[in-house]
């Protein structure tokens, strides 16, 4: 694949960043650590270099060879970016006199130069760095500058190198996303082609050569990735794709027939597989949560290997695996540390399947999966849908698990999903939930003294569920629905609200 952009990362916590911002002017762009360039870089069209956590001066700076790259394609440098080529090719970087953090604005800026082309004398930028290029090579000219930063960005003369100490990525830096269109599309010359339609009609036909007339089981969950890895592969392979739905007991109120019904009606191959009476019978009497979890897994592979059999000649196992589960992360000392996010839906099947994997949204963030799904004009309900556990409500019931109080939260869950739905408050909230506590306390209703069941509601904003916050639902909304909830639940008396951030508390309670 041509007309793409290659990203090294050293370690900057906003590299994501970098290529989020690249992908929505939809030129494609892939990660790489700084220490693992790729042989073939004929595949890239210009690279952008990221900033780190790392000083330049230090000895254990990341310092990679680009000698393929500068000076031989397009290179654009952000902050320690800027700062490594100010350094390692005749200029002088040292420390800051002054805090360069947050709001900057630029001025001096250079006229006619198409790097700055539509960009205002004041544009505000983001910094974030403790060092500052005190001087820049011989051959650079500078572009532009800050209040307290003298060479906020420069060119190399001779050769198509540009470097910027502030963040072209960042939310708060008003024109990044118009200077890294000057920089990629104007000045590298990539064509904005990497379109959602684009990405389907390409992906589709890799599909089809890949898999021929071969059959491909894949675990539908409900979800987002799943649902949508289902439909490129539908499009591909038609009912060749063999879709299995697990009941595992521990879904969302009527979420197994709807759910099923819905992806029936989108055409797919799927066998709805209700295997809740397993997995209850599995649970029986456990309450530690970590065994808990694993016995939902271990189950859930027997289940699933089972039906994978019934399939005949299926050869491949198709995975929702998106993006981040697979960007390999540069650690903070700059060094290689290689940690890549297990994926926990459908993920971890054991060897013994021996079955190829295919994972068509490996190269997509949750966004743009999302923005597939449109393409691919499926339901907004799917879409849409907040996240959900692989455990299920497993995982939302504290202590041990048994049919009557998984009915007991799926009331109390769809009295709050669906008051968050006829609130407005769905779409503005992550995720959210209901636990139930293994705690009894004492009330009264009418006259009579009830010692009945506590649950908690948990609603939180946050972008990847690494980090979350609480949200700040109106005290009407929750005054209804915990009213609701302890008049129609037989078995609750308590509604208490999580007002907990992560970290240091988690999303789910278990
Ligand atoms: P925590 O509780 O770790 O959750 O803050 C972060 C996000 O991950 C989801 N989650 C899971 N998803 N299988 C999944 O598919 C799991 O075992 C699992 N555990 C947590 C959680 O719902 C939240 O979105």
């Amino acid at each position: 694949m041509q007309n793409q952009v290659l990203i090294l990362d050293f370690g900057s916590q906003y590299t994501q960043l970098i290529a989020r911002r690249v992908r929505e002017l939809n030129i494609y762009s892939e990660i790489k650590p700084y220490n693992k360039i790729p042989s073939n870089l004929s595949d890239f069209s210009a690279v952008i270099l990221s900033g780190s956590p790392s000083s330049v001066r230090s000895a254990e700076a990341p310092t990679p060879d680009l000698s393929n790259i500068k000076g031989k394609m397009p290179l654009l440098g952000v902050c320690y970016g800027a700062q490594f080529l100010a350094h390692y090719f005749g200029g002088e970087v040292a420390p800051s006199a002054t805090r360069e953090y947050g709001r900057a604005h630029l001025h001096s800026l250079q006229q006619n130069e198409p790097f700055l082309e539509g960009i205002s004398d004041g544009s505000q930028v983001w910094m974030s760095h403790s060092d500052t290029i005190k001087q820049l090579p011989e051959n650079a000219t500078l572009l532009a500058s800050t209040e307290d930063v003298a060479n906020a960005a420069y060119k190399l003369d001779g050769e198509v190198t540009y470097g910027i100490q502030f963040h072209p990525e960042v939310y708060h830096t008003t024109e990044g996303t118009a200077l890294l269109k000057n920089f990629l599309v104007n000045i590298a010359g990539l064509k904005q082609d990497w379109t959602p339609d684009a990405f389907v009609d390409t992906t589709v036909a890799e599909l089809k050569e890949k898999i021929g007339d071969e059959s491909v089981i894949l675990g539908l969950s409900g979800g987002v990735d799943s649902s949508v890895a289902a439909m490129l592969l539908h499009k591909a392979i038609g009912q060749q794709l063999h879709c299995i739905f697990v009941n595992n007991g521990l879904l969302r109120k009527n979420e197994f027939s709807d759910v099923l019904e819905q992806y029936k009606g989108m055409g797919l191959n799927v066998k709805g597989v209700d295997a809740s009476a397993r997995f209850l019978e599995a649970l029986k009497g456990e309450d530690d949560p970590e065994t808990k979890r694993k016995i939902i897994g271990r189950v859930f592979i027997e289940v699933f290997d089972d039906e994978a059999h019934k399939v005949e000649n299926a050869t491949w196992l198709a995975q929702g695996t998106i993006y981040p589960d697979r960007i390999e992360s540069v650690s903070a000392s700059g060094g290689p540390s290689a940690v890549i996010k297990s994926h926990h839906n459908v993920g971890g099947l054991p060897d013994y399947m021996k079955l190829k994997v295919v994972e068509p949204l490996h190269l997509l963030f949750k966004d743009e999966v999302r923005r597939v799904g449109r393409s691919l004009e499926m339901p907004e309900s799917i879409l849409g849908r907040h996240p959900f556990p692989g455990p299920g409500l497993g995982i939302r019931i504290l202590g041990d698990i048994t049919a009557e109080k998984v009915s007991m939260l799926q009331e109390v869950d769809a009295i709050f999903i669906n008051g968050l739905k006829d609130f407005g408050l769905y779409d503005k909230v992550w995720q959210a939930g209901a636990m139930l506590l293994p705690v009894n306390s004492v009330g009264v209703m009418g006259d009579e003294r009830t010692y009945e069941k506590c649950v908690a509601l948990r609603a939180v904003e946050s972008t990847d569920g690494m980090t979350a916050d609480w949200v700040n639902l109106p005290y009407e909304f929750l005054q209804k629905i915990s009213n609701t909830i302890i008049n129609k639940v037989k078995g609750v008396n308590r509604v208490v609200y999580d007002i907990s951030s992560k970290p240091p508390a988690t999303i789910e309670w278990e």
